[in-house]
């Protein structure tokens, strides 16, 4: 970035303020009395691709920088350093990075300065890696999802004359204390309380690149919400792969979530994933009865038939998922759920999918998250017999999708005459807001800033499943 301070005062002496704030001036010029000075100071861009994870991540990423004085660019074309978050959970991931490395390179003939590092899970695995050094040889710095911290320092070893920098290093090691982003906007937040995961569903790749199962200490946690809260966070979403089993030396995921709901303060804590293995009836019946924790379960059951399930190693049956769907409508009132499916899956016939289409229309969820199976290598499923084809995958999600519109559709009708209590986090003819159930209503706040409060909106109207209201006066 460039920027100009006037320095009106002749006896103030320009560079010993900038000695103090630790910055380079590339140019100094001295214009009657005052000084007109122009500082050059570093600007990072760092492209998001995957889960909230990933979008957390590159929050505590942006931070790290801002630590070093490096602030935020806008955009890949404004930076000095450009760095890619990656994911590889689907191949389309994988190809939008590649993809968006091509236009880097583009960048980097023009600005032939600029720094550009791959991080994140696509890099952890060493194959990837490799290939992206050997396509891409235009990398400064390759690192997996370990030593994502360091890169500010690596950044400076490069700009003192390192020519490429690779750290696929394992650290599992949970880090101690808090670590808070520091971000503007400040309504949502996440805070992760567990990395890893331990549970080889046969088609993932996670457990390969983010190693094995560990939780956050219950105190660091809670002090991390409690600043967040302090600070005007109004909902804070807990992030793990799997959330449920969530345990340090003295407590599970019910203590965690009693903890949190016991600290004062207006907002509401959200959680994602669970697994439905894991989520345990009292964890249900908690989420029910405490008014801080949201109406809301995000519990991705991937496929509608046994057999398919038990190929995915999810260690749930159809009848045990649909029994914990009954218990949460029991207990949670207004619940808003969600879900992930895989269609596709290696063997998935016909019936298999009828299946899933079954389940779905049993269950009505307000939303769904719906996959085309990806063959990833290195993962059991990858060399199972009986791929189903491309077209056969297509066709089945069509269909899918088909039926979750016409549920969300017909759910956010229902709606029409409620009233939500809404987060709102927009401004405007066309504000938004969240609900508990985390519903998403768009109203006209009529020229008042409602930002970050919680209001009351009425539902008036639904178009595409998109809620409309009005607010209550
Ligand atoms: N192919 C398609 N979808 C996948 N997911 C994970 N691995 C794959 C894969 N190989 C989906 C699952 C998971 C979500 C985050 O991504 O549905 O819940
Ligand atoms: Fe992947 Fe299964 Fe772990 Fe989720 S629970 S991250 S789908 S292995």
């Amino acid at each position: 970035m460039i920027f100009r301070i006037i320095f009106t005062d002749i006896s103030i002496n320009p560079r010993k303020i900038i000695t103090h704030l630790n910055i380079k001036p590339r140019l100094c010029l001295l214009k009657s009395t005052a000084f007109d000075i122009i500082i050059h100071v570093k600007k990072v861009f760092i492209k998001t691709y995957g889960c909230q994870m990933n979008v957390h991540e590159t929050e505590k990423l942006y931070s790290a920088f801002e630590r070093e004085n490096i602030t935020a660019a806008d955009c890949a074309e404004n930076a000095d350093i450009v760095v890619f978050n990656t994911c590889c959970v689907r191949e389309g991931a994988e190809t939008r990075v590649l993809g968006n490395l091509g236009q880097i390179k583009k960048l980097k003939q023009s600005k032939p300065n600029l720094i550009v590092a791959v991080c994140g899970c696509m890099t952890q695995q060493s194959k990837a890696a490799e290939m992206l050094h050997k396509r891409c040889p235009f990398i400064n710095i390759i690192t997996g999802t370990y030593s994502l911290g360091a890169l500010p320092q690596m950044v400076k070893a490069v700009e003192k004359g390192e020519k490429f920098i690779l750290d696929l290093s394992v650290n599992e090691e949970v880090p101690q204390g808090t670590n808070l982003a520091t971000r503007s906007d400040n309504v949502n937040r996440f805070v992760n309380i567990m990395y890893g995961c331990d549970n080889f569903c046969t088609y993932c790749i996670v457990p390969y690149v983010k190693g094995r199962e560990r939780s956050r200490r219950l105190v660091d946690v809670k002090e991390e919400v409690r600043i967040l809260i302090e600070n005007g966070a109004k909902e804070i979403t807990l992030l793990g792969q799997n959330v449920n089993s969530y345990r340090d030396e003295n407590n599970d995921f019910y203590s965690l979530l009693s903890e949190l709901a016991g600290l004062n303060g207006d907002f509401w804590i959200k959680f994602m994933t669970s697994h439905p293995k894991d989520l345990s009836d009292d964890v249900i019946k908690l989420v029910g009865s405490e008014k801080k924790l949201a109406n809301y379960i995000h519990l991705p059951v991937q496929s509608g038939s046994d057999d398919i399930l038990r190929k995915m190693n999810r260690k749930y049956g159809r009848a045990e998922y649909l029994r914990k769907i009954d218990l949460i409508k029991e207990y949670i009132p207004h619940v808003g759920l969600t879900s992930d499916i895989i269609v596709g899956f290696p063997t998935e016939t016909e019936k298999d999918f009828s299946d899933t289409l079954d389940l779905v229309k049993q269950v009505e969820y307000n939303n769904l998250f719906m996959f085309i199976y990806s063959k990833r290598n290195g993962t059991p499923a990858a060399i199972m017999d009986g791929q189903v084809p491309e077209e056969v995958k297509k066709e089945r999600i069509t269909r899918l999708i088909g039926l979750q519109s016409e549920i969300s559709n017909k759910l956010a009708e229902k709606c029409i005459g409620e009233t939500f209590e809404v987060l709102c986090d927009g401004h405007g003819k066309n504000a938004t807001g969240k609900t508990s159930d985390d519903r998403v209503i768009v109203f006209d706040d009529g020229g008042k800033d409602y930002y970050n409060q919680f209001i009351e909106v009425q539902i008036t109207s639904v178009k595409n499943s998109k809620l409309y209201g009005k607010i209550r006066g």
